[in-house]
């Protein structure tokens, strides 16, 4: 979906959130949403928050999970996407404390691949998620799967795990870090196997610096060279919604 802009694309976004949370919610008592962070929801998580102001949403009912953290971390470092998650969204609405997931940069060294192991435990204990909302890094990347040279296979069954970062992943978040030698060289990411089992999936990218990778994403080869082509394979509905600008390649 092509929309006029970024704002109309993230009221859509919220608009679409809003009915699956609603939905679930009177038919089986709980949603369960896959969250992303950046500056592409930031809008997204806006106009949810409208919404339960006005008194036309509740999150009771509904847990998340994120997609990603910087590692290590500590969950009070501004530049945290718990912190993120708790000033655009979490605080300004009636989500249970509880019932947010975003993953934990302090887990110790050791733990981190069974925390990513558990990770994705947990969303399955919780019955898989309704919804998840992505955005398209400048490189294809998704949640923080960056490109890789892996067989296809084996990227469809990539599990949530710490992973390095790209260097235009770390050049692009230098502005947010006051300097790229300051951001996280590490980080931990739900992986490609837990995004692609959600049963609906919602891409947002905005403006020229997404163009290659929205164009790679959906006419290139499905590789994981380019993250955002592995939602091609046939699975769960993907709509992708999109600014002109981001769209100029297709
Ligand atoms: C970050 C995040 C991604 C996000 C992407 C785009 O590195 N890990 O989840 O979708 O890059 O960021 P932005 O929305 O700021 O362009």
């Amino acid at each position: 979906l092509v929309f006029d802009d970024k704002i109309d694309a993230c009221s859509a976004a919220a608009d679409r959130i809003a009915a699956v949370i609603r939905d679930r919610v009177s038919a089986s008592g709980k949603a369960v949403l896959g969250l992303a962070t950046g500056s592409t929801p930031v809008p997204v998580y806006d106009r949810l928050v409208e919404e339960h102001r006005a008194g036309r949403l509740s999150f009771a009912g509904v847990s998340t999970f994120n997609l990603d953290e910087y590692y290590p971390i500590s969950p009070l470092d501004p530049q945290s996407y718990r912190f993120y998650m708790d000033r655009h969204l979490f605080s300004r609405v009636d989500l249970a404390p509880n019932r947010s997931h975003v993953p934990d940069g302090t887990v110790p060294e050791a733990a981190l691949e069974a925390y990513g192991r558990a990770y994705d435990g947990w969303i399955e204990g919780e019955g898989g998620l309704d919804l998840q909302l992505l955005g398209l890094g400048r490189n294809g990347h998704i949640g923080f799967n960056e490109p890789t040279e892996l067989d296809l296979d084996r990227a469809l069954a990539l599990p949530t795990r710490p992973v390095k970062l790209h260097p235009t992943t770390i050049a692009d978040a230098a502005k947010d870090f006051g300097g790229e030698e300051h951001v996280p060289r590490r980080a931990l990411t739900m992986g490609i196997a837990p995004i692609r089992s959600a049963r609906e999936i919602l891409v947002l990218a905005f403006g020229p610096n997404k163009a290659g990778a929205v164009s790679g994403s959906l006419l290139g080869e499905v590789s994981a060279r380019v993250p955002g082509s592995l939602l091609r394979p046939a699975g769960p509905r993907v709509t992708w919604m999109l600014d002109p600008e981001a769209a100029a390649g297709l």
